[in-house]
């Protein structure tokens, strides 16, 4: 199996020196227009962008290409299962922004737009998903980018006996963003600073400010003590570095938001043994017998860890989905996608859900594998950068394409932008109350020693 993207295929690589190949930008016009009569002819615009690709090296979308490529960029993403409703993704153009605080003030209203704490409709926790393009790439010149792999991520602190205080997979992000004069509380639900690069500015920090980070704290239906643990979780996941593609374009700051699915966070961000590893303190409060594992002990505490998640977002008017839920809407979307005559990129390792995967429909079958665009990419620096936070590695690193530009120097100096909104100290500023699930501190007296400690 080579399809690139697919197992241990890597994604066909990026050259950022290319100019844009002229095939497909017509092959993506062709479809969009074919799609969209509203938009017209295509040949008097594939004159436009030929003559645009031969001046410039590239060309510029139509606010309707742009969503329209973005929403089938979605579509196309063959680790999601949440695609059924592709076609209501909110496009934010947002190509005109180029100072990194332009930047920071669009990811917040992003952020605030995503999770429903938006001024102007303010309704908490209903989720939309929303995606903000900035600046395309000119081919051979630097471009703009966030390091962060998601807006909102929690902090990890190693501490002197080897074990982790937050996520353990933020570990060197953290340390990096300390590096460059960042102060963390130390706490397990610490909200990294997102880290913007442009060309013309370096690095710089930025603190979100409180009503861009919508949390749920978690508590579980029948057990008291799961309130205790002083659990929580953010929620919008908001991956900010993909390179979207549309039509020969390459967009490499495009954040999107989706809505959770429970999983995501009760199987894997709170579960999974080098996260926050949760399944034995779980397991020991359901008293369980975890001598051997033929008790189904993982199992059973993962259930309730699982129904906690669900049952706090929805409580907390949050919205969230079940892998049952979205299982029947992916085979559903696929059904919707044949009587359009297309077939469903999709990639079976990422689809199943990770747990109970046969007792969902989506594990019941295979999947078609193609790597189709307009699409999300994760090139390799942009990993490493998410995972190290700095530059430094990606020079020891084999480069596995043809190095894609640092924006800036590497001296460029960083700074942390002082903010006149900062997040909240522990305690909220208005009491929060179940209709209002923003920032609900639990009592830090009511934490056990050590839940997210190993
Ligand atoms: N799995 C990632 C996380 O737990 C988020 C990936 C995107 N998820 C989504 N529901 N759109 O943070």
């Amino acid at each position: 199996m080579t399809t690139p993207g697919y197992r241990d295929t890597p994604p066909e690589s990026w050259d950022p020196e290319a100019p844009v190949d002229f095939a497909e930008a017509e092959e993506f016009l062709r479809m969009c227009y074919g799609d969209n009569r509203k938009l017209g002819s295509v040949k008097p615009r594939l004159a436009v962008v030929r003559a645009q690709i031969a001046a410039t090296g590239t060309y510029v979308h139509t606010p309707d290409e742009l969503a329209y490529g973005a929403r089938v960029a979605w579509r196309n993403s063959s680790r999601c299962i949440g695609r059924l409703y592709w076609r209501s993704l909110v496009v934010l153009d947002r190509r005109r922004a180029r100072t990194p605080e332009e930047i920071f003030a669009l990811v917040v209203r992003h952020l605030c737009m995503a999770g429903g704490t938006a001024a102007a409709n303010r309704e908490p926790g209903a989720i939309r998903p929303v995606i903000s393009v900035f600046p395309q790439a000119q081919p051979g010149r630097p471009y703009a980018r966030i390091w962060n792999e998601q807006l909102i991520r929690y902090a990890g602190y190693r501490d002197v006996n080897g074990g982790v205080t937050g996520d353990p997979k933020a570990v060197r992000f953290t340390e990096s963003m300390r590096d460059l004069g960042w102060r963390g509380k130390g706490d397990a639900f610490d909200v990294l600073p997102v880290a913007i690069e442009t060309p013309a500015h370096g690095v710089r920090l930025f603190e979100l400010p409180e009503r861009a980070v919508l949390e749920v704290p978690l508590a579980h239906p029948d057990y008291g003590w799961f309130a205790e643990l002083g659990l929580r979780w953010h929620a919008v996941p908001a991956i900010s570095n993909m390179r979207l593609t549309i039509g020969g374009v390459h967009y490499p700051l495009a954040p999107f938001n989706g809505w959770y699915m429970g999983t995501e966070i009760g199987a894997r961000n709170l579960a999974d043994p080098d996260r926050y590893n949760m399944i034995p303190v779980v397991a020991r409060m359901l008293g369980l017998d975890t001598s051997k594992p033929n008790t189904l002990w993982r199992d059973r505490a993962l259930v309730e860890l699982n129904r906690a998640v669900l049952w706090s977002f929805e409580r907390a008017g949050v919205k969230i989905t079940d892998h049952h839920t979205e299982s029947d809407r992916f085979l559903a979307h696929i059904r919707n996608e044949t009587k359009s005559g297309r077939e469903v990129p999709a990639d079976w390792s990422w689809i199943v859900p990770p747990m109970s995967g046969g007792a969902t429909g989506v594990f019941h079958r295979y999947y078609h594998e193609a790597d189709e665009r307009p699409n999300f990419y994760l090139d390799a620096d942009a990993r490493a950068l998410g995972v190290h936070g700095h530059r430094a590695q990606l020079a020891t690193e084999p480069t596995e394409q043809a190095a894609a530009r640092p924006a800036a120097t590497p001296e460029a100096p960083a700074r942390v932008v002082p903010l006149q909104e900062r997040r909240a100290p522990a305690v909220p500023a208005q009491p929060p109350s179940p209709a209002d699930p923003s920032r609900v501190v639990p009592s830090p007296t009511l934490r056990p020693a050590c839940p997210v400690r190993h």
